[in-house]
């Protein structure tokens, strides 16, 4: 059997990690300033995490969603300590389009409508409805549409007032800030507008933290930076550090029915416990912080390189635009310099490094930026 081909793939061979590096088959290392696509939180491997998921995998790797996991319990008090949101309940799955599946169904469940608000460039997975709210008619199979949803176009409050006039909307789905479509931050005054509008229609607000959250941009939920609150939250990625977990945060207003929601492998202990393995280093190591920090170092030197166009982004989830004459810039990154960066479409680069990467090793990475963009 061969693999059914969907991922355009880069010609690297990584076989193994540590911290923000990894090797390929040939020894040689690589800088992540990638992630993984975001994932990588604390670190490829960190120890902690390893210890976490090795004496879970001696102890219990799985038991059903039929029978008390008391590390449920404990991942759920934790991250809604952690994540400022003490009064919200958690539902657990295993990916970011399974979450905002599940907090789509729970909004619709509560309000009894149908209609989904979503935003122009804004991704939120491929499951049927989680690809139905993406703008890109690219990956909607036919079986996938169907769904009532009103694309608007992002950060565009005029829009919203006429939308919520003509309409009444089951949800808004919202990242706060757009990773797929290139690293654009929400505004403050646009998410404002949003909380007011749903508050005066009755309509449930998500953020999709999918991406953006968990500490990426510098606060646990990049919607933070407006003084908002969701309604429900969605997380993943970086969630498990790269073990398969993802889950939904869901308001104190949403009553919880048996049956509603469910999953066969959502919450099992082995990502129970590499999740809890997270948020004990992200605890332990200050990691929020570190990312604020870090983050505004980067962008205060990437605001230095002339090259670099429409820099923008929040902590570590930092996007630029990459001029013609420098249309390889990835590729020589890559292939010459050994750096792992992600892009979306346009020429943007986008950097997800994990959360724990070092000022040296950022250092690194813009000597390496620097040399790649001399030779571009
Ligand atoms: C904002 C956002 N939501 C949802 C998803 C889907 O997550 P998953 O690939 O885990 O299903 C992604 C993936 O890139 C994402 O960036």
């Amino acid at each position: 059997m061969d693999l059914f081909d969907v991922y355009p793939l880069q010609p690297v061979k990584i076989v193994r990690g540590q911290g923000s590096w990894v090797w390929n088959d040939r020894g040689d290392r690589y800088l992540d300033m990638y992630g993984g696509h975001a994932v990588i939180s604390i670190g490829h491997s960190h120890p902690h995490w390893v210890d976490r998921i090795e004496n879970q995998l001696r102890q219990l790797a799985f038991y059903s969603n039929s029978v008390e996991l008391p590390l449920q319990q404990e991942l759920a008090k934790m991250l809604g300590e952690m994540s400022g949101l003490p009064d919200y309940h958690l539902f657990l799955c295993n990916s970011g389009a399974e979450a905002n599946e599940n907090a789509l169904k729970l909004a619709s469940f509560y309000n009894r409508r149908r209609k989904v608000l979503a935003f122009e460039k804004g991704f939120h997975g491929r499951t049927s409805l989680a690809v139905s709210v993406t703008d890109n008619p690219a990956i909607v199979a036919p079986v996938n549409q169907g769904h009532e949803v009103v694309f608007a176009p992002f950060n565009d409050v005029e829009a919203l007032n006429s939308l919520f006039k003509e309409h009444e909307f089951t949800a808004v789905i919202v990242e706060g800030i757009q990773g797929v479509g290139g690293i654009r931050i929400a505004e403050t005054e646009f998410l404002q507008a949003l909380r007011r509008h749903c508050d005066q229609s009755d309509t449930v607000l998500i953020g999709d933290s999918v991406q953006c959250g968990y500490g990426r941009s510098g606060r646990f939920f990049s919607h933070d930076f407006s003084g908002i609150q969701a309604d429900i939250y969605t997380v993943a990625k970086g969630m498990g550090n790269g073990f398969p977990i993802g889950g939904v945060l869901i308001g104190p207003q949403f009553q919880a029915k048996h049956g509603m929601l469910g999953t066969t492998f959502g919450g099992n202990p082995l990502a129970c416990a590499a999740a809890l393995g997270v948020l004990e280093v992200m605890e332990k190591e200050n990691l929020i912080e570190h990312v604020a920090q870090t983050g505004a170092y980067l962008m205060e030197e990437l605001g230095r390189m002339p090259e670099l166009q429409n820099l923008r982004g929040r902590g570590l989830m930092i996007g630029f635009d990459v001029p013609e004459s420098h249309k390889n810039l990835k590729k020589v990154l890559l292939e010459k310099e050994k750096v792992f960066t992600g892009e979306a479409k346009g020429g943007v680069i986008r950097l997800l490094p994990a959360l724990n990467v070092s000022r040296e090793e950022a250092d690194v990475f813009l000597e390496k930026l620097q040399n790649a963009l001399k030779s571009c």
